[in-house]
């Protein structure tokens, strides 16, 4: 069953406790956190002390997305706030393996994203630390883009490198009832929807609609 991550930086943001809670009513799986410092991607956004206030009001997995350069010296603001899985980028850092190892010590999952021009085999020396990979399927910063189509490929590509391994492929950009069917037939098994879910007039029947897509 495909696991649904709406995204909060399409939400209100006034009203961030209400959008985790219409998550939440609507079926979803996860909850998406994107963090972003301003650096390695133009925009800004929420940082731990959101996690930590939203983690006592929701029982959803909480997925955070770390947009940040150097992950290394801002990871431990992010141990003892409630969250599920931490995914970090393989361009943000010089030594991914040792964020994925001081991830896995806390016992929180741990996930690397590649970027749209970062090849699938860059995961390989990683396999043994990962929970999860994050296709971004599009360039990371902003909500509402354009799902790139050639992200299909990768999709695929990680897939066979994961093998039987337990190692879920999550997509993030411009997911709409269309491009998910994409993604699932591509063999995704987590799907983050941002404005498709948060601008949609029913958000439950949205995930229904997409839920049975596979
Ligand atoms: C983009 C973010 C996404 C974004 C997705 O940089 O990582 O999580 O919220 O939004 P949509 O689904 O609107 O493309
Ligand atoms: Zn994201």
């Amino acid at each position: 069953m495909v696991l649904i991550a709406p995204s909060l930086l399409a939400a209100d943001q006034g009203n961030l406790a209400e959008a985790a809670k219409i998550a939440e009513v609507s079926a979803a799986d996860w909850l998406h956190f994107d963090i972003m410092d301003g650096h390695f991607v133009p925009n800004l956004s929420f940082g731990p002390a959101l996690v930590k206030k939203l983690r006592r009001q929701s029982k959803l997995f909480f997925d955070v997305h770390l947009m940040v350069d150097n992950p290394e010296y801002i990871l431990p603001m992010f141990y003892f706030v409630g969250p599920d899985l931490l995914t970090i980028h393989h361009e943000s850092t010089d030594d991914p393996a040792s964020c994925l190892e001081k991830i896995k010590e806390v016992n929180i999952k741990a996930g690397i994203s590649l970027k749209p021009q970062t090849p699938a085999e860059k995961i390989i020396p990683y396999l043994d630390l990962l929970d999860n990979v994050l296709v971004m399927s599009v360039n990371p910063g902003f909500g509402g883009q354009k799902f790139m189509p050639e992200q299909l490929e990768k999709i695929a590509k990680l897939r066979r490198i994961i093998g039987d391994r337990n190692i879920t492929i999550e997509v993030d950009g411009g997911i709409n009832e269309d491009t998910a069917k994409l993604c699932l037939n591509y063999g995704a098994d987590a799907l983050v929807v941002g404005n498709a879910f948060y601008n949609s007039d029913n958000p439950a029947e949205f995930v229904r609609k997409l839920k049975k897509e596979e």
